[in-house]
């Protein structure tokens, strides 16, 4: 059994709705597993005790790529998350008529990258919500859950 956490930042509710559905494959699957919502975790050591840690973020800018509100915080904060040598994947939603299609993945698996993580998959970038991406959710999942065991 592996213990997951999924953090997420989401304003209208998109990153969140996409951050359950992992979690759940993984609960079927035997997995340990906490969907918390950036806005209400600690940054300081959050990735203690955890075999792989997922992060979803939506992008808010529109020249630059701005991070979700509440997940800029503990962006701001990833030095102290204690990620070295953590398993990690990187998910968002968002609109791909901006410039930067879910360009908040890029920017945080560049930090994670930096601070020593192992990614685990390419991110997952999906335009529009779950309802529109279910099969691409479920497929990611599914690879996820191929990665953590092998
Ligand atoms: C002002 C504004 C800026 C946005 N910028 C981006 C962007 O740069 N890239 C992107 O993919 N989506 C962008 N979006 C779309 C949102 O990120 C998208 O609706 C997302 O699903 C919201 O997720 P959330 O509800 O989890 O916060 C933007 C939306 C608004 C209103």
């Amino acid at each position: 059994m592996s213990r997951i956490l999924i953090v997420y930042g989401s304003t209208t509710g998109n990153t969140a709705a996409v951050a359950e559905a992992p979690g759940e494959q993984f609960r079927q699957a035997g997995h340990g597993v906490d969907v918390v919502d950036a806005a209400n975790v600690t940054p300081a050591g959050l990735c203690a005790g955890r075999d792989a840690v997922l992060f979803g973020c939506s992008a808010w800018g529109t020249d630059d790529v701005e991070l979700q509100e509440d997940f800029e915080p503990l962006f701001e904060a990833f030095d102290k998350i204690g990620v070295k040598g953590v398993k990690v994947a990187v998910f968002a939603t968002g609109d791909s008529s901006f410039e930067h299609f879910c360009g908040a993945v890029d920017v945080i698996e560049a930090r994670l990258a930096e601070l020593g993580a192992v990614q685990l998959l390419e991110g997952l970038k999906l335009d529009g919500d779950l309802s529109a991406n279910q099969q691409e959710v479920a497929a990611w999942g599914s690879r996820l859950l191929a990665e953590l065991a092998g």
